[in-house]
């Protein structure tokens, strides 16, 4: 995990030879269904030779907390990312509240109630805490940003989360650690009031403390039921902690699919492994 820069999104124009299903095509036999808050069907992105995503099929029930798996280079990131509007699937579909959606960009998919904190965090460095936890949704009056009212929420929000470890919040963001700068990009998407968080790797960067507060932080939000979550992370005890399910992805597909109730550090980590020595296997074969 680096608080690198961002690639920049997909552009708003269409994909040549994309095949994405746009709203108009909505299948009746689909219906909108109200379990789901996303549905995933047969979702392929590849960014020229490289397939991230190959065929993709996942869902995310209503209040629900997924945890999504995967070797580094499965493709995660990618598929967080064309849920938040950032990148275009090549195609499939993707429905939300069993209705199909094209999302146009991460602001329409913010303006629809979904949010996401990056893998490389998209903080704006040279801003202060309090103006990165309102970026894009200033409070505005008479065309004045309400500083004043900005740095006050702010900093109850922050210690309302128990995140009391940045002093002031009009500090640049630069200089926090990269944990701390987790700790403001996961509380600012919590603040947005979201119906989907998308946390791509939130734990990455923290120490065990802080990495705690973000886990009691999901377990509140998954207590109260009104936000459906989908994290992703490398350590399979904290997500078996925290998540009613858990997804594997895997060469581009989504390969296992459990209750986080139904399966086990152990399994999991067979998983990885077995997943790791085949591919060992085939270099070594191919190497000759
Ligand atoms: N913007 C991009 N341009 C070109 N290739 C990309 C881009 N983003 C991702 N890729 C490639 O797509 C594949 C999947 O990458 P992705 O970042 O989704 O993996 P990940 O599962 O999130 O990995 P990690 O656990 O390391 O974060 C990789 O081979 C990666 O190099
Ligand atoms: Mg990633």
């Amino acid at each position: 995990m680096s608080p690198a820069t961002n690639p920049t999104p997909d552009s708003g124009a269409d994909v040549p030879g994309a095949d994405v299903a746009t709203p108009s095509e909505t299948d009746p036999a689909t219906g909108p269904s109200t379990d789901n808050v996303f549905e995933l069907q047969h979702v392929a992105k590849h960014f020229g030779a490289v397939v991230a995503l190959s065929d993709v099929n996942l869902r995310l029930g209503r209040g629900e907390v997924l945890g999504l798996l995967g070797d580094n280079g499965a493709g995660k990131s990618t598929l967080v990312k064309a849920l938040c509007g950032f990148h275009r699937p090549d195609s499939g579909r993707i429905l939300l509240d069993g209705e199909l959606i094209a999302l146009r960009s991460v602001d329409h998919a913010r303006s629809l109630g979904i949010d996401i904190v990056y893998q490389d965090l998209a903080l704006v460095n040279q801003l202060s805490v309090y103006h990165n936890m309102f970026l894009n949704r200033e409070p505005v009056r008479l065309r004045l940003l309400r500083n004043r009212t900005m740095r006050r929420l702010a900093d109850e929000h922050l210690k309302s989360m128990g995140i009391s470890n940045i002093g002031d919040v009009g500090v640049e963001v630069a200089k926090l650690s990269g944990g701390q700068r987790q700790a403001i990009a996961v509380a600012r998407a919590v603040f947005s009031d979201s119906k989907v968080l998308l946390l791509d790797e939130p734990l990455a960067a923290m120490g065990a403390k802080e990495g705690a507060l973000i886990l009691d932080l999901i377990q509140d939000l998954r207590a109260k039921g009104r936000v459906s979550i989908i994290v992703i992370a490398h350590n399979y005890g904290q997500i078996l902690e925290v998540c009613d399910r858990v997804n594997v992805l895997q060469h581009g597909r989504i390969t296992f699919d459990k209750p986080a109730s139904s399966t086990s550090l152990t399994e999991l980590t067979d998983l990885m492994v077995t997943e790791y020595r085949k591919a060992r296997k085939q270099q070594n074969l191919e190497a000759g």
